[in-house]
């Protein structure tokens, strides 16, 4: 699969939906016309990046010396460079999953259009390893960018290097500590896209859907997103709201919340919080190939994978997660029980493109048929 990166213009976005990412593809001659003008005219810059047959430029002599592993190979040569008659039952799996994804995304997106910068802003850089992770909330991203800081070294003053979980929570979130892919230039971010490994860790959409209400809307220590997005809602979708439940916005029932996404007024007003937005919305899975999908139910199979491929499986492991997720499915269908059949559709149809691109199936709890 091919992308193609443009940087940022003042141009209007529909110019940028006639290009495919193979390339311009245009409509009508007249547009072509008025593309190239653009582009003669130095307004817009586009530079290709070209992934032929799965087998990327790092296999022919990148310059990114200094994302070899020990074995002299990079993540992505140590991904592709295997004779398809000797794939691991691992191998096989993940190529699936890619295979899946891709086909997906040619059934399901009809307009192909080209990165912009604010597509990469949750792609985080590792140029010593040569990955690219795009972070999902609610997927483990603390864990892994815990792992990322320890293997980029900027896990803090010390030069020791620490063990992921002595890195705190919140200073893994601070933005900085950890470099992002819409940070460089084109010229870099087309390297990286050409020659890194691309992964991303994604998670049953329902169960990612409950896991951010209850983290964000049950825990009172969490006073900011119950003042941000708590008091909206309770004002939004509460008639008879008492006067403190509109002030402090910390009682927002899962029922609320469900109805505040499927509320098109939402989106049209700012778009979803990160921890509640579509993966395709934060990591354009159709724009980006990902080399691998790692997914939260296989969450430590998946991570000692990536390491393994990084090269880095000596250097870090990926922090046992300690909870078990068999009981998460149990406590999705708990909380949507008591949603009316309309709004689990209205729900499902919202996230629908998260089931079908990462090969989740609709839940048996949901009364939708
Ligand atoms: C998709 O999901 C089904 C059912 O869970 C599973 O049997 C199949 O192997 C999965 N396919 C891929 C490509 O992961």
């Amino acid at each position: 699969m091919k992308a193609t990166y443009v940087p940022v213009s003042h141009e209007p976005r529909r110019f940028w939906s006639a290009l495919s990412s193979r390339g311009f593809k245009m409509r009508k001659p007249r547009v072509n016309r008025m593309v190239l003008a653009m582009c003669l005219g130095s307004f817009v810059m586009v530079i290709f990046y070209f992934q032929i047959n799965l087998k990327p430029a790092a296999a022919q002599g990148s310059d990114q010396t200094r994302t070899l592993a020990k074995s002299g190979r990079s993540p992505l040569q140590t991904l592709y460079d295997t004779d398809p008659m000797e794939l691991s039952p691992l191998q096989v799996m993940h190529q699936g999953r890619r295979e899946l994804l891709e086909e997906a995304c040619r059934s399901y997106t009809r307009k192909r259009r080209v990165l912009i910068p604010e597509d990469l802003k949750h792609v985080m850089v590792d140029d010593q390893h040569g990955l690219l992770y795009c972070y999902v909330p609610k997927v483990a991203c603390t864990n892994w960018k815990r792992v990322l800081m320890v293997l980029t070294g900027g896990a803090g003053p010390e030069r020791e290097r620490r063990q992921p979980l002595q890195i705190p929570a919140h200073e893994a979130h601070v933005p900085g500590n950890l470099r992002t892919l819409s940070e460089y230039s084109t010229a870099e971010i087309n390297q990286r896209l050409r020659g890194y490994l691309k992964f991303l860790f994604v998670r049953e959409p329902f169960e990612r859907l409950v896991s951010a209400y209850r983290n964000k809307f049950t825990r009172s220590y969490n006073t900011a997103f119950h003042k941000r997005y708590g008091t909206k809602i309770v004002r939004r979708q509460r008639p008879d709201a008492r006067p403190e439940a509109l002030e402090r916005g910390d009682d927002v029932s899962f029922g609320e919340f469900v109805r505040y996404l499927v509320d098109p007024a939402t989106q049209r007003e700012e778009p979803f919080n990160e921890h509640w937005e579509r993966v395709h919305s934060l990591c354009h899975p159709c724009l980006i190939h990902y080399d691998v999908v790692g997914k939260y139910e296989t969450l430590e199979e998946d991570a000692a994978y990536v390491l393994k491929l990084a090269g880095a499986d000596g250097e870090v492991r990926f922090p046992a997660s300690g909870k078990s997720t068999r009981t998460t499915g149990e406590l999705a269908a708990s909380y949507f029980k008591d949603i009316s059949p309309v709004y689990q559709r209205k729900l499902y149809n919202l996230y629908r493109m998260d089931f079908l691109l990462f090969n989740y199936t609709m839940p048996g709890y949901l009364k939708v048929r």
